[in-house]
């Protein structure tokens, strides 16, 4: 039984490997997903027998139950809320890494009264420091997204200090621990210790930093999973701890890049502080714009050669990515070029408008990177920014005192004309305002993105 659950182990590694390989191309992306989820079915499954915890039939409820859940909350959870769920999957990831870093503790101290070795003891403490963190984190970036902790920084003086205090503390106490092997107070206050971290880490960072936090919380719960499996001694852990830590660390640079952050500013916390980071900041402005109606931009659609459309969150939110794909079909039939330009951090999660745009049929080969589509962008005829505001906001390139200065942008502003679809002058997921409005050559498409364009792809077939 214990090699046939080790190859099961080796299978399941193999399959978690090629899965997230292939999610590096959106062709094969839901192909290696599927591979994953193959790949923890047997890993499940292994662990199940392994542990000699539950009979088949038992195991196969479980596998049910569990299934059932995850399938009603993918239905019901918007595109829009992914970001909060993802949040949530991070945190109990970590609770759970404690947990069991706890329970092992208790059992193999307390109730055995047996001598842990080491490597399992540094292995428990890891999993409860970073599996404390991890969780507490996450709630707070799962409030600050849903809104319901605002998503201001706060910031108090010394909060560096504070937090590597605390830091200091929990290696002194874990360290205590490892010398008194059944310290349980100890592990308490390390308990402790990593809760109010989480918490400290996190409150610090505003508005449009998010997603990089996001995405290093999910790297944490993978460490914390992977110091998890030392504790267990399960291999599968191991490496599956391992595949999301690091894959997280890489996205989290990524993403770092896309914002033009350092990593070492997102581990110490309290960027994205600067003033007016609201993220529901209110639509009054006094800056002049230039509207454009229906039929006129109908009209200037007709007669452009081409158009690069950058999508944004108010797509996601509009759910306007099918009309768009029907925008782009009927301009191609008119032989006008179309293309996309898709910002890393657009929309509110990693890959988003891919995501959304694939659901809609737009061929992957349209859909460019900022630098892709850079140098063309001045001898484009128009770009249509559709929902999207903070990534195409020009002051990143200059204004010192935005929150978003240094983030680059899309360029929009270089097109000949720029077309923006959104309902208001209301700001971004910054709460800032867009200098792009005020420009010469852009005009403001309001109104729903769905139905404006809707009425704007009905003009331009009667044409
Ligand atoms: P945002 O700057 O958030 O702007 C979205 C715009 O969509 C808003 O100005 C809004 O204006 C408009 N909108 C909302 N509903 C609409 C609708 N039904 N129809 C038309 N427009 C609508 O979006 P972005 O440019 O995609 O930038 C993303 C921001 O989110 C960045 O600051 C990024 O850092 C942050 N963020 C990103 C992520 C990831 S990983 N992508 C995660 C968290 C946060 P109106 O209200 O006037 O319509």
């Amino acid at each position: 039984m214990d090699i046939i659950v080790k190859l099961a182990y080796l299978v399941a590694s193999i399959l978690f490997i090629s899965g997230i390989k292939m999610l590096n191309k959106p062709a094969s992306a839901r192909k290696g997903n599927q591979l994953s989820a193959i790949g923890m079915i047997i890993a499940i499954i292994a662990t199940m027998f392994q542990l000699d915890i539950l009979s088949l039939p038992e195991v196969l409820i479980c596998i049910v139950i569990g299934s059932a859940i995850g399938y009603y909350i993918s239905q019901k959870v918007q595109m829009t809320e992914m970001p909060e769920m993802v949040a949530i999957f991070n945190g109990f990831g970590g609770l759970a890494s404690l947990f069991v870093g706890l329970s092992d503790f208790w059992l193999e101290s307390v109730e055995n009264g047996e001598i842990i070795d080491n490597i399992t003891l540094v292995s428990i403490l890891v999993s409860i420091l970073i599996g404390g963190i991890t969780f507490t984190g996450s709630m707070v970036a799962y409030g600050k997204l849903s809104g319901k902790v605002s998503g201001n920084a706060i910031v108090f003086t010394g909060q560096h200090f504070v937090n590597l205090l605390l830091l200091v503390v929990a290696f002194v106490g874990g360290g205590l621990v490892l010398w008194q092997q059944d310290m349980m107070i100890g592990l308490w206050a390390l308990v402790a210790i990593s809760l109010i971290l989480g918490i400290l880490v996190v409150i610090p960072i505003g508005g449009a930093d998010m997603p990089v936090v996001i995405s290093l919380l999910n790297s944490y719960s993978g460490m914390a999973a992977c110091a998890t499996g030392f504790v267990l001694n399960n291999y599968m852990l191991i490496v599956a701890g391992a595949l999301v830590g690091s894959s997280g660390i890489i996205l989290t640079n990524i993403m770092c890049k896309g914002m033009n952050r350092s990593l070492l500013n997102v581990v110490m916390g309290g960027f994205g502080q600067t003033s007016g980071s609201t993220p529901s900041a209110g639509g009054k402005s006094d800056m002049v714009v230039k509207e454009v109606g229906v039929e006129e931009a109908a009209i200037l659609f007709d007669s452009a050669s081409s158009v690069v459309i950058v999508p944004g969150y108010g797509m996601a939110v509009a759910q306007a990515q099918h009309i768009i794909k029907e925008l782009m079909d009927v301009l191609l039939k008119k032989n006008i070029n179309v293309r996309f330009a898709i910002h890393p951090v657009a929309g509110r999660m990693p890959g988003h408008m891919n995501v959304l745009l694939a659901e809609s049929n737009v061929p992957y080969d349209r859909l460019l990177e900022p630098e892709e589509i850079d140098d063309d962008l001045a001898n484009t005829d128009i770009v249509y920014v559709v929902g999207a505001n903070d990534v195409v906001n020009p002051a990143a390139r200059h204004d010192k005192n935005s929150p978003i200065f240094g983030m680059p942008i899309i360029n929009a502003d270089k097109a000949k004309t720029v077309i923006v679809s959104k309902r208001s002058m209301a700001s971004g997921y910054a709460g800032i305002e867009n200098e792009l409005f005020g420009y010469p050559n852009c005009l403001m498409l309001f109104g729903d993105a769905k139905a404006t364009l809707t009425k704007v792809v009905n003009e331009i077939k009667e044409m």
